[in-house]
């Protein structure tokens, strides 16, 4: 990037804030959040931004509380002259309400276009749920690919003996493209799920080996992956892996997959409160350089 830039972070993407401002050479911004007795929030820039182009690095979970504090500092930004604002928000919550049904809200068609009119040009995600939120933003939408750095790290522990398995059919083309990376030609395995309000039954389809690696978008309360595990487990696998790109960790349910063969839970950084809420055998991947690719190659 050689332009005037600036790169913002919010709270909890310090580290990786700093890893590609030192890879992009662009300058760390700073801002300030102050909160008034009344809890409305204000932002202050430190910076001159007039005629810059900014990219501000956050996330819009959990909602309620941080959504606010995107939309204002984006807003500031552009007042105060940016030319071209990126959000990065690696994990884009809401995204997994991707149908339009009768009387219920569709609270990623809101925020959709509450970028734009925070004066954000592009925003730029991590393994987006589907492609359906793509069509809500009236501004382009990047979904950026974890899946060398899954196979990288597969290729790391020796496991590409392994039989890839996508927990549902949403998660197939992802495993696809791991496996593309890793040179496995093979057919998919997959589970078809179905949902029947908190219950969740699976019926696979495919072949499993041993050693099997479970490939999906977000491990929230871990009811996928343990539908699957028990299957698995029942087919014969006897050393499973978990890969997902956005661990969400919602309560303590998932801990159940340590019963079920799981070895390892490998998850990312793109919400940086994983690494406070999480305990051992759960490692945590950088996806600094799928992101800085990006920014290299596209500017
Ligand atoms: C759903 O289609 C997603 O791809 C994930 O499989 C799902 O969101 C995971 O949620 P949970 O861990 O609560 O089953």
């Amino acid at each position: 990037m050689k332009k005037k830039t600036f790169i913002y972070n919010m709270e909890g993407f310090g580290p990786m804030s700093k890893k590609l401002s030192e890879k992009l050479h662009i300058k760390k911004g700073a801002y300030q959040l102050k909160r008034f007795v009344n809890n409305e929030a204000q932002i202050a820039i430190k910076d001159n931004v007039k005629d810059s182009e900014c990219l501000v690095l956050g996330t819009n979970a959990p909602p309620d509380q941080r959504t606010i504090e995107l939309m204002f500092l984006c807003h500031t930004l552009k007042k105060e002259g940016a030319k071209k604002i990126s959000a990065v928000l690696p994990y884009l919550a809401y995204t997994r309400q991707d149908r339009k049904e009768a009387k219920k809200g569709l609270a990623i068609d809101w925020f959709a276009k509450t970028f734009k009119i925070s004066g954000v040009s592009e925003v730029v995600t991590l393994d987006i749920h589907s492609q359906f939120a793509k069509k809500l933003f009236e501004i382009p939408l990047v979904s950026l690919s974890p899946a060398e750095i899954f196979a990288d790290e597969i290729k790391k522990i020796s496991f590409t003996d392994a039989t890839v398995v996508a927990p549902d059919e949403g998660a197939i083309n992802r495993c696809q493209e791991v496996k593309k990376y890793l040179g496995i030609k093979e057919p998919a395995s997959y589970f078809k799920k179905k949902r029947n309000g908190q219950k969740i039954s699976s019926a696979f389809k495919g072949k499993v080996r041993k050693r099997v690696i479970l490939i999906d978008d977000i491990l929230d309360t871990g009811g996928t992956l343990i539908v699957a595990c028990k299957e698995l487990k029942k087919l014969g696998a006897q050393e499973i892996i978990i890969m997902v790109t956005h661990g969400l960790f919602a309560n303590d349910n998932w801990k159940e997959l340590w019963n079920l063969g799981v070895k390892k839970i490998y998850t990312t950084d793109s919400l940086p409160d994983v690494r406070k809420t999480v305990s051992s055998g759960i490692l945590i991947l950088s996806i600094a350089p799928v992101i800085e690719k990006y920014f290299e190659n596209g500017e």
